[in-house]
C-alpha cells in the first residue's frame, strides 16, 4: 500500500524521497532535493480500483501499418543527417552546448531555411531582445526570411501565441533555461520551472504537431545543464561541440527516437554563419606537415561517415620520477594500454618517456579501430622516423599484441583512396573487403609487424642527430 505524505525529489535528477536528505543517492549530487509536491514529477499515488472494474482496452500486434515519420528537411545536409532526414512533427529536439558556439546561429539558419521553403516558423528567444536577434539575422545575410520572431519567457504565452492560426512547421525556443511556466511555483530558472516549462512545449509539440527544437545550456562538465529529466522527456538530445581554437562545429545526435544517433554533421564557423563541410577529411588533414615523425593518418569512421584525421605523438626522455602521459581527444587508459602492449609485446621500451597523444583539429575520437594508427604514431616519434607519405591506419589492438579487425574496412579504404592516399595498413581481414580499391591494403597482424616496419623504415630515412627541426 503506497504511503501518502511529503514527497522529496532530486532537482538534478528526478529521483523521490520519503523524506529530505543532504546528497541524492541517485546521482551523487548535494544539496539538490527538495520539497514536491507535484504529482507529475512524484508519480501519482496509487489508487487501487476495486478488482474488476478496469478498463479494458485492445491489445495490438506487432506487425500493422507502420507509416515513416513525416518530416520536414531543413534543407542544410549536415543538420538533416544528424536528425535522420529532418524534423519530424510533433517531435522535441533539445540541443545543448557551450555558450558561444553558435547555436543561435544554427537554428537562425534552419528556420530561414524552412521559412523560405514557405512554412511557418517561428524563433522565441528568451536571452536576446529582438534587435539582437535581428542583428544576427542581418549579418548571416537571412533579415528578409519570413521567419516569426518574439522575444518571450513565458510558456503559456508562447503557446497561446502560436496556437493561433496554422500551427508553426517549427518552433525554435532559445534557450529552455530562460522558460517559466505559471503552473510551477519555483523560481524562474529553477530546475523544477524547467522541467515544467519543458512539459508544457512538448505537451504543445504533440497536440499541435509542430516540431520544437530546445536550446539547452551545458554545464561545465559538458552535460545539458538543468534536470537530465528534460533530456529523457524530449524525442532526440543533440549536443554543438567545438573548441574555441577551431573554427569547425560538430553536430552530435545522442539520442533519437526517428533516425540514427551515431551521425554527426560538420560545420565551420565563417563570418557569415555556419558553412556546412562535405568533406570533412580534408578539413582535419589541411595544413598537416606528413614529414614529421609522430604524425599517422587515422581512417576513421563517425556514424556512417568515414573521417581522415591525424594523431600526433610526442615521445620525448622524461626527467620526472613517474613519466608524463597526456592525451587530448582520446580516452587515456587506452593509451596506457597500448603502451603496455608496445612495451610487452612490441618490444618497445617506453618506460622511461614522457607520452603526450593528440588528436589533431580537436576532436575526440571513441573508435577503438585508432589503435594502430596511435601505436604507429607513438613508435615513429620514438625512433625519430617519419612514417611513409600516403599510408593511412586502422585496426584495433588486443592485449595480445593481435591486430584485430575493425567495421566498415572498405569505407575507410574508400575514403583515403578518395583523399589521395597509396597505402592501407590494416589488420588482414581488410585485404577481402578492399577488392577494387585504388589503394595498395598491407596487412598487419600482430603489433610487433608494425613495429619492425617502421623501424626498417627509420633506419632509411632518419636525419643524422643535429639536423632535427
Ligand atoms: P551564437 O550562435 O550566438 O552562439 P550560442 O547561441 O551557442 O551561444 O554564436 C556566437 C558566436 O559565433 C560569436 O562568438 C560570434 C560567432 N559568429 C561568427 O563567427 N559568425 C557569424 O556569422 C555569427 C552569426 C556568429
Ligand atoms: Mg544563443
Amino acid at each position: 500500500m503506497a504511503k501518502r505524505g511529503p514527497v522529496f525529489a532530486c532537482q538534478n535528477c528526478g529521483a523521490a524521497y520519503g523524506r529530505w536528505q543532504g546528497k541524492c543517492d541517485a546521482c551523487g549530487e548535494w544539496n539538490t532535493i527538495a520539497l514536491e509536491d507535484s504529482p507529475a514529477i512524484s508519480g501519482p499515488v496509487a489508487t487501487r480500483p476495486a478488482r474488476g472494474k478496469g478498463r479494458v482496452f485492445k491489445l495490438e500486434s506487432l506487425e500493422g501499418q507502420a507509416e515513416d515519420a513525416p518530416r520536414v528537411a531543413s534543407g542544410i545536409a549536415e543538420l538533416d543527417r544528424v536528425t535522420g532526414g529532418g524534423f519530424v512533427k510533433g517531435s522535441v529536439i533539445l540541443i545543448g552546448g557551450d555558450p558561444g558556439i553558435g547555436k543561435s546561429t544554427l537554428l537562425m539558419q534552419a528556420c530561414a531555411a524552412l521559412a523560405d521553403a514557405g512554412h511557418r516558423v517561428a524563433y522565441i528567444s528568451g536571452e536576446e531582445a529582438v534587435a539582437q536577434v535581428r542583428l544576427r539575422a542581418e549579418r548571416l545575410g537571412l533579415a528578409r526570411a519570413p521567419v516569426e520572431l518574439a522575444a518571450e519567457t513565458n510558456v503559456e504565452d508562447i503557446v497561446a501565441t502560436l496556437s493561433q492560426g496554422a500551427p508553426p512547421r517549427l518552433a525554435v525556443i532559445d534557450s529552455i533555461q530562460t522558460m517559466w511556466t505559471e503552473t510551477v511555483e519555483s523560481a524562474p530558472g529553477t530546475v523544477t520551472q524547467v522541467r515544467g516549462a519543458a512539459q508544457a512545449l512538448i505537451r504543445f509539440a504533440k497536440t499541435s504537431g509542430t516540431a520544437v527544437i530546445l536550446v539547452g545550456h551545458v554545464t561545465k562538465d559538458g552535460q545539458i545543464a538543468g534536470p537530465r529529466v528534460v533530456e529523457h522527456m524530449v524525442d532526440a538530445v543533440a549536443s554543438f561541440e567545438g573548441d574555441g581554437a577551431h573554427h569547425f562545429r560538430i553536430l552530435r545526435a545522442a539520442k533519437n527516437r526517428f533516425g540514427p544517433t551515431d551521425e554527426i554533421g560538420v560545420f565551420e564557423m565563417t563570418g557569415k554563419g555556419l558553412a556546412e563541410v562535405p568533406n570533412p577529411s580534408a578539413l582535419f588533414l589541411a595544413g598537416r606537415d606528413a614529414a614529421a615523425p609522430g604524425t599517422a593518418v587515422f581512417a576513421g569512421m563517425e556514424g556512417t561517415r568515414p573521417l581522415l584525421v591525424e594523431m600526433q605523438a610526442l615521445v620525448a626522455p622524461s626527467s620526472l620520477g613517474t613519466p608524463r602521459r597526456a592525451v587530448v581527444g582520446w580516452d587515456s587508459s587506452r593509451l596506457a594500454m597500448i603502451v603496455a602492449v608496445l612495451e610487452t609485446h612490441g618490444g618497445v621500451k617506453l618506460g622511461m618517456h614522457d607520452i603526450y597523444l593528440n588528436v589533431a583539429g580537436g576532436l575526440r575520437i571513441a573508435e577503438p579501430a585508432a589503435d594502430l594508427a596511435a601505436a604507429a604514431a607513438l613508435v615513429s616519434s620514438l625512433v625519430g622516423a617519419p612514417l611513409p607519405a600516403g599510408t593511412v591506419y586502422f585496426g584495433e589492438l588486443g592485449l595480445s599484441g593481435a591486430v584485430r579487425p575493425v567495421t566498415q574496412a572498405e569505407a575507410r579504404i574508400k575514403e583515403a583512396a578518395k583523399l589521395g592516399f597509396t597505402t592501407a595498413i590494416a589488420p588482414p581481414a581488410a585485404r577481402e573487403t578492399a577488392g577494387g580499391a585504388p589503394l595498395r591494403v598491407e596487412t598487419v597482424t600482430h603489433i610487433a609487424d608494425l613495429v619492425a616496419r617502421i623501424a626498417a623504415s627509420g633506419g632509411r630515412t632518419r636525419r643524422p642527430p643535429g639536423e632535427d627541426g
